[in-house]
């Protein structure tokens, strides 16, 4: 056959393949508001840079009348290309083709993208739209899953691991996207749960919607297995494509520098933090005040949000936010921020993005739920990322920083490298009323008028220890600055600490309090 004969063959074995599940397959996808895999993979890559490999895979499987069915690419389309330059690895499951089912040859594909994304050190996005385990295929599909796993955890910190949900991710699917770093939700769209509403009504008797078991709000909000939640697949889109723009490719490199640019003259610092410590206050504005540009770009925004986390430059250079919110709960450490705070210090300490902390929290919130949610165990989290992090780290303690809050809070003694403070911080055991009540319990008790003797105690102890000067005396805070200084010196920190090189004791991994 001649070569031009050849090459029209390939065409239209290609053709074939691009067509997916069919027709009547691809008018359901788009009929529910979602794109087809191809298309997701075409809207997120540079154009043009998309390379499909493994398009004619074909399954083995014979059971079920398998052996009659050919699926195209066997229900994953697998490939490599760019998103603002920076070469990714991508895989999208084609829910028209068997439901994106996951049975030998899928997972084989997913697993061979994942090997090369590992050894040519490149970011892995994993797009996930799947009815789970392909049944026909029985314990083929589950030992896939299992390889998933295993190559999951094996580029946990070596490469960024990215996962979008696009659809349905039920039982253990679910796993894949809770060992990788970030995972994209969509509204309506995106559904991810262990056990589906139909086991739970035949087990317990409880009748529950899709949505409302695992929906994207249910992950985004409550659950906090979401990262990034969008109300449709094109903003989703548009922030996966940020994150990328701020993360290294790996962990052998530094992200990429932009161009350096100040912050806007809309977040004037020195305005934001009310002077009274129990006045509540938006920390994102402190942050858009000292980040070029006012560009924050923030992480799990609608969980635990007494603690906010995200991306920034400084001087072109991603630098990783790690900040108390006194918004919410006044800011207080509680479980779920202190899983927040651990696991996105732990990414950034993997990926040298240097963390800056921004401190002003009244410490541990205190009460029998968080005691009996595991609050030693959580809170524990925080203090064991900060301490075993190398990278950089940089803080600012704005106003209060009190108790086991200041010492979790990326302080000199967890060896932050800088630690600055503003004027009004306050830096004690405990705040000064409960200071007070506890050390001159008995003088507040037999005075004639209680009232006056407490407030003076509260006065005395404010004086003496609810400043940053005692702490800035014994040389925990390196400098005491004004606010509008914070983003010179931060820069200062950056540059001057760029070359640190600082190394754990040899051990073959910690046991931290997971
Ligand atoms: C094989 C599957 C499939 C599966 C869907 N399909 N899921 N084929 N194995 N797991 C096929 C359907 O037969 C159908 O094929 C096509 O995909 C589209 O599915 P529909 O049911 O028509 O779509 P929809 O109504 O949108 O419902 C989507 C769904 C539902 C909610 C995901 O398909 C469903 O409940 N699927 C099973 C989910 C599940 O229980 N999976 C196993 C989880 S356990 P045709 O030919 O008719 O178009 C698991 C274990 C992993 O994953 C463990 C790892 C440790």
């Amino acid at each position: 056959m001649p070569l031009k004969r050849k090459i029209q063959e390939l065409k239209k074995k290609r053709e074939e393949v691009l067509k997916g599940g069919g027709d009547a397959a691809v008018e359901k996808q788009v009929a529910m508001g979602k794109m087809t895999a191809r298309d997701r993979i075409i809207s997120l890559l540079d154009k043009e840079t998309f390379t499909e490999y493994d398009m004619f895979a074909e399954h083995e499987a014979k059971d079920f009348d398998m052996d009659k069915k050919t699926l195209a690419g066997d229900g994953v389309i697998i490939g490599t290309g760019s998103i603002y330059g920076a070469s990714i690895c991508i895989y999208a499951q084609d829910f028209t083709v068997a439901g994106g089912s996951l049975g030998n040859m899928h997972a084989r594909k997913i697993t061979k993208i994942m090997d090369h994304a590992l050894k040519m050190k490149m970011p892995l996005i994993g797009i996930n739209d799947s009815g789970g385990a392909r049944i026909q295929e029985g314990v083929s599909s589950l030992a896939g899953y299992g390889e998933i796993f295993f190559r999951n955890t094996l580029s946990s910190g070596v490469i960024p691991q990215i996962s979008v949900i696009l659809g349905p991710c039920a039982g253990g699917a679910v796993y894949s996207p809770a060992l990788t770093d970030f995972v994209f939700v969509v509204d309506k769209i995106s559904k991810m749960f262990i056990t589906g509403p139909e086991v739970i009504k035949t087990v317990l008797g409880e009748e529950i919607s899709m949505e409302d078991l695992g929906g994207a709000r249910v992950h985004s909000e409550i659950t906090g297995n979401a990262h990034f939640y969008a109300s449709s697949e094109a903003e989703c889109i548009e922030q996966i494509k940020k994150l990328i723009s701020f993360i290294p490719w790996s962990n052998l490199r530094k992200a990429k520098k932009f161009p350096p640019k100040e912050p806007s003259a809309d977040y004037q610092i020195e305005d934001i933090v009310p002077g009274d410590p129990k006045q509540p206050y938006d920390v994102r504005n402190v942050i858009r005040a000292i980040v070029d540009d006012s560009d924050f770009f923030e992480v799990q925004e609608l969980w635990a949000e007494n603690m906010v986390i995200g991306f920034g430059r400084m001087g072109g250079e991603t630098i990783g936010f790690v900040c108390n919110q006194p918004l919410v709960l006044a800011g207080v450490l509680d479980v779920d921020s202190s899983d927040k705070a651990a696991r996105f210090i732990r990414f950034c300490d993997a990926f040298n993005i240097p963390i800056v902390t921004l401190v002003d929290l009244p410490g541990y919130l205190p009460g029998v739920d968080q005691e009996h949610a595991g609050v030693i165990r959580h809170g524990a989290k925080v203090l064991y990322a900060y301490s075993e992090a190398t990278v950089q780290k940089m803080t600012v303690i704005l106003r209060k920083a009190y108790g086991g809050g200041y010492i979790a809070m990326g302080s000199r003694h967890l060896r932050a490298d800088f630690v600055f403070a503003w004027p009004g911080a306050e830096i004690a055991v405990m705040g000064p009323e409960g200071a007070a009540n506890i050390i001159f319990r008995k003088e507040i008790a037999s005075a004639e008028d209680p009232e006056k003797v407490r407030k003076q105690k509260i006065k005395e102890y404010k004086d003496k220890f609810a400043n940053p000067y005692v702490a800035a005396a014994k040389g925990y805070i390196d400098s005491v600055i004004e606010p509008k200084e914070t983003r010179k010196i931060l820069l200062h920190a950056i540059e001057v600490s760029e070359n640190k090189a600082v190394y754990l004791p040899k051990k073959k991994h910690g046991i931290p309090p997971f």
